[in-house]
């Protein structure tokens, strides 16, 4: 039997890491879509390409081939056969991907080949628009949430370990931007499907996340 689970949710609510836990306690594969709209503002930055030229994008969209492996069990991205996983963090990188992200060629290049990818094993995908387009007919669909100054917080500590230089009122309003941008796109904005399960993470510990997201997956499965 071959499973699919759809996790969409805001920037920062913690979907990569709840997404991760549970594919490697139920044996799926982890896919982050995230990871392939940044792969495509690699290659726009990489050609000299404006983000902002809609036009030049969808005409020059065929030369990308993107595909996607693993490595120990981690993703990794290939951008026309370059490992280019390295890159992906890195911020120009992610505020590329939101632009890029709002252009049909775009997502219709990456949902068919997330489409594609579920087709042949059972998936763990999470993204903004897996439960609403990527995959209606999935298994199951959480939609996670969380407060955006949780969010922040939450970032704002991880990236405090490796850089004293961050700044809680920068990262606020970068989710905040994000969030903006995600959910007011006119294709695929980023809202719950009718028929996604929500999960407020606000005061809840990953362990406890995964915990609650895999009983609602068993208690299907029964
Ligand atoms: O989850 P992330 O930060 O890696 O996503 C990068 C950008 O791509 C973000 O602005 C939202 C967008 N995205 C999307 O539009 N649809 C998806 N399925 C995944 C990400």
């Amino acid at each position: 039997m071959m499973y699919s689970i759809a996790i969409d949710g805001p920037a920062g609510v913690g979907k990569s890491t709840i997404a991760k836990g549970l594919a490697s306690r139920l044996g799926f594969t982890y896919v982050d879509t995230g990871a392939m709209y940044r792969a495509i503002a690699c290659w726009a930055l990489d050609q000299g390409i404006k983000l902002e030229d809609e036009e030049t994008v969808s005409e020059r969209i065929d030369e990308v081939i993107i595909s996607i492996d693993y490595k120990n069990g981690i993703q990794q991205v290939f951008l026309n056969d370059e490992n280019i996983t390295k890159r992906l963090r890195e911020e120009e990188v992610g505020k590329g991907a939101s632009i890029v992200s709002k252009y049909a060629c775009v997502r219709d290049k990456l949902v068919e080949l997330q489409q594609k990818i579920a087709k042949e094993k059972s998936v763990i995908m999470d993204g903004r628009d897996i439960g609403t387009r990527v995959l209606p007919d999935a298994f199951l669909k959480v939609f996670m949430t969380a407060d955006a100054n949780v969010r922040a917080k939450r970032r704002f500590d991880e990236l405090c370990l490796k850089d004293d230089d961050c700044d809680y009122n920068t990262i606020l309003k970068d989710i905040k931007d994000r969030d903006f941008a995600d959910e007011n796109r006119a294709i695929s904005p980023l809202r719950p499907a009718a028929d996604a399960v929500i999960v407020d993470t606000s005061s809840l510990s990953e362990d406890e996340v995964i915990e609650k997201i895999y009983g609602l997956f068993n208690s299907r499965v029964k």
